[in-house]
Formats: C-alpha cells, structure tokens, sequence
C-alpha cells in the first residue's frame, strides 16, 4: 500500500500561485520520490486544470475539494465530478470538516457524495473527525463511527481499496498547531480500522487511513510512522512547495 501524501490547499492559491507552487512541488520531489509514496494536490477548482497538467509526473495527483452529487443540472454554484475528471481530477474530498461545520453538510450528504463521486469513476478521500467537546466527553469513538457507518453506507462493498481512503481530522487540530498525540492518532485510526473492516471486510485492511490536523515538516516522520496511518493530508504547511516537499519524503 503506497502512503498517500495529500495537500489541501482550500481557498487558497490564484491559478499562477498555484502551478507555480505545484511545479515547485514536482521539481523538489519527483526524482526522489519513494516508490511506496504517492503525492495528491487539493487545489481551489479554478486550478485545477493548471495543477492537472503541472502535476502530470508518475506518483502525483490533482483533486477536486467537493463536487455536487449530479453530472450536470440547474445547481448554481455546483461542480460535478464529470467536470473535476474533466479538468484533470483524479480524486474527491468529501467530509472535510470546514464543510461540515462551516457550510453545513450532514453525515447524510457526505455519504450521498462520497458513494457518488466512487460511481462516477473518482478516488475519493472521506475525512472524519470529532470537535473538542466530543473529545472531552468521551465521544470519540461514537462520532467517528456514525460518521463512517453513514459516510460509507451507499458505497458499494466491493470497491477497489486503492480507490477509497478515510481520514482522520480531529476538528480541534486542524488549522491550529495543535497535533493530536500519537497515542490518539493511533487509537482513532485503530478504531477507523475496525469500522472499514467490519464495512467491507479483509479489503478493509487495504484502504489507506490518513491523518490530517497541524502536520509540519517537523511533525510528519514520527506520525507517518504509526501504525495505521497510511498518509497525511496537510492544509497550512502545504500552501509551500519546500514544507510540503519535506512532508512528501518524510
Ligand atoms: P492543517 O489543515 O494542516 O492546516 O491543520 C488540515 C486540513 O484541513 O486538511
């Protein structure tokens, strides 16, 4: 299983910044890329197609950080995987927690999207994670669990692991500078591991589980090293190509 190595560069990044950025990327990474690394790139979609094509390397991707659950229709405002495929896609992101808690999307909407952008030929990446005050009173578990039962309820069972992968973002780390302990990172992904499994059985232990919330160069080598956790996906110390390349070969 290839680590997968994510960027999400939210609303961030005019098309110029962010080809720049992804081909300082490819130039300070490609030719010392691990062959059990893959490198992915959430851009704003109006760069998508600019970081497609920057991208284009062996081991790089460019993802789409939403999509609407139609191919195309009278949805202002929208964008359909169809289009995000035709910019270059090869992922989606859905469930990320800034979606969830700042534009309000339901466990129930997450999972519609996430089985939707599988349909239409998409990987997609399913964050999960819980807020403070779940943490402190003991609800991890509970959340990340009806989050994933909910996330992953219509997709198909015999997906391809490679195309499915989970991560895990506890809210209060994300954006923060305050990373969850080894101990917790190892925990919730233990417990993520047991839901895909009893989801989809043995192919459960083939998806990638990520873990996102205040990953720096500094931080990444003791996190990628847990068990369980099979990626990252950074948001701040991405947004330059020399601290995410750092990430990338951690
Ligand atoms: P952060 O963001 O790395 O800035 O904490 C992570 C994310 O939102 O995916």
């Amino acid at each position: 299983m290839k680590k997968l190595m994510a960027a999400n560069w939210k609303m961030y990044k005019t098309w110029d910044q962010a080809v720049d950025t992804a081909e300082g990327l490819v130039g300070l990474t490609a030719d010392k890329l691990p062959d059990d690394r893959e490198v992915l790139v959430f851009p704003p979609f109006t760069a998508l197609k600019g970081v497609a094509q920057a991208l284009s390397a062996d081991g790089f991707s460019a993802g789409g950080q939403d999509y609407y659950i139609d191919q195309e229709g009278a949805f202002t405002g929208e964008i359909s995987p169809m289009m995000l495929k035709d910019a270059g896609a090869a992922y989606g992101l859905t469930g990320h927690s800034e979606r969830r808690h700042v534009l309000g999307e339901t466990d129930e909407f997450v999972g519609q999207k996430t089985a939707y952008g599988l349909e239409c030929g998409l990987k997609v990446v399913l964050c999960v994670g819980e807020k403070i005050d779940e943490r402190k009173s003991g609800k991890v578990e509970e959340v990340l669990e009806h989050q994933l039962r909910v996330g992953l309820k219509d997709v198909p069972r015999d997906v391809a692991p490679d195309r499915l992968s989970i991560a895990y973002e506890p809210v209060w780390a994300i954006g923060t500078g305050e990373v969850a302990g080894p101990g917790e990172i190892v925990d919730a992904h233990t417990f993520v591991r047991k839901i895909l499994v009893s989801v989809f059985g043995e192919k459960g232990n083939e998806m990638r589980i990520l873990y996102g919330g205040s990953v720096k160069p500094a931080n990444c080598g003791e996190i990628i090293a847990l068990d369980n956790v099979d990626g990252v996906l950074v948001g701040g110390a991405s947004l330059e190509s020399e601290s995410f390349s750092q990430i990338v070969l951690a």
